[in-house]
């Protein structure tokens, strides 16, 4: 088999790249070690940046979300008992957010590639690379208990933070930064109306962290920070909703509609990065470089701001014959990963409890809370991050 690039994993990243590489008449191939249902069983994030929607158009993946996506205009702060709006739209010359589940984002990128006729090749197993430090890299893999080789002329590590990628490069090339956050966060999904349908509340409490989100006008995404050491056997949906409407405004617990959990999982937070993101013939992209804490809804839009990159820089070399974009890649899209990890550090800083956040901490959290939705200049920096900063 040979292609001239090969990309590792069938996430939002891989998806995204082939797309945009496709578009361009570059010849891709996607391996992905899990199936098709299994990639798309995936509950994950929901926030997508105006950058992201514009790919999605961009490679015809956005009919769906045109239609089911919901925009935001503004963000609200729960702090003291008290819901703060801010205007993200008017503070950003009219930028929006839009809410639109990944696992959506997955699927229509999936029905995109598979119109197309590009090979994905699911449930591969085994799969390593090979003599990506020369200009004849390869993946190596099983499928239907054949080994196959792939020749490429690049490989795109979009294989996400447990991938083989980032794993194969020698550990003296590589150099990680990593922050692993002291709490969880525990999620629900159940079929109920949002509470807050257009607008994402964050709430800072004393008793903790919590987040009031949608997948769409009938399906709800809602969070509360717990501690790492909890299981989520240990949580029924009646404690969760308990504890969720005691860290929001009055006002908010009242109006909110609770259900059964149709998902409900604890998840880790931690800040990553891994310098640099290209090793010869390999480059890194998405979370398999990195990954932010969910806070500040960057995780989704970081791996699609690094495929436009990586996209434009293999353009540049097959199409332009330039080695430019491919010599830049690693530094351009680390450029941004680290503003990307500087505002998911500081909001997940400010509105979550540490274990040695005492009284003072709690209050310098709520004094800069305060300041920041009643400073113009403090929201103004809120509001340029939280839609994404210009790629
Ligand atoms: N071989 C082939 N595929 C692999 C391998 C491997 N050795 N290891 C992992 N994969 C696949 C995974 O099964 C997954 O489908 O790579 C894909 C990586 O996808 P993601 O983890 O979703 O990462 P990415 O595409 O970068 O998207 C980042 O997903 O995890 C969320 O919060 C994250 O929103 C962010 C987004
Ligand atoms: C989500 O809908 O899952 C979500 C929304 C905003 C965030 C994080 C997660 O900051």
């Amino acid at each position: 088999m040979r292609t001239q690039v090969a990309i590792i994993g069938a996430g939002p990243a891989g998806l995204l790249l082939g797309a945009l590489l496709h578009k361009a008449g570059i010849d891709n191939i996607i391996i992905e070690r899990q199936s098709a249902d299994y990639v798309l069983g995936r509950i994950r994030a929901g926030i997508l940046e105006q950058g992201t929607v514009n790919l999605l158009h961009e490679v015809g993946a956005g009919q769906r979300l045109a239609a089911g996506g919901t925009p935001h205009h503004s963000i609200e702060l729960v702090f003291k008992n008290q819901r703060h709006s801010v205007d993200v739209t008017g503070l950003t010359g009219g930028k929006v957010v839009t809410a639109y589940g990944q696992t959506e984002v997955t699927r229509d990128l999936m029905d995109a590639r598979a119109s197309s006729g590009l090979t994905t090749v699911y449930e591969a197993g085994d799969v390593s690379i090979h003599d990506f430090d020369s200009a004849q890299p390869k993946v190596r893999f099983m499928q239907d208990g054949q080994q196959q080789e792939l020749a490429c002329d690049f490989i795109a590590g979009c294989d996400g933070f447990h991938g083989v990628c980032r794993a194969s490069v020698p550990k003296n090339a590589i150099h990680e930064f990593e922050r692993v956050y002291p709490f969880g966060w525990l999620g629900v999904l159940a079929d109920v109306p949002p509470v807050s349908p257009h607008a994402i509340v964050y709430g800072n409490h004393e008793r903790g962290f919590s987040l009031c989100s949608m997948r769409s006008l009938t399906r709800s995404r809602y969070y509360v920070q717990c501690p790492m050491t909890d299981k989520v056997e240990q949580w029924s949906d009646a404690a969760f909703w308990d504890e969720l409407r005691l860290r929001i405004d009055p006002e908010l617990a009242e109006k909110m509609v609770t259900g059964p959990s149709i998902e409900k999982s604890i998840a880790p937070l931690r800040s990553f990065v891994a310098e640099p993101m290209r090793f010869g013939s390999l480059f890194l992209a998405g979370d398999a470089a990195h990954i932010v804490p969910p806070t500040g809804a960057k995780g989704l839009n970081l791996a699609a701001s690094d495929v436009k990159y990586l996209s434009d820089a293999f353009i540049d070399f097959y199409l332009e014959k330039s080695m430019a974009g491919v010599d830049g890649y690693s530094q351009r899209a680390l450029a941004r990963v680290w503003k990307a990890e500087r505002f998911s550090w500081s909001l997940t800083s400010l509105l979550h409890r540490f274990p040695d956040t005492d009284g003072f901490g709690q209050k310098i959290q709520e004094a800069e809370l305060d300041y920041l939705v009643h400073s113009s200049a403090a929201s103004t920096a809120l509001a340029e991050n939280y839609v994404g900063l210009p790629l």
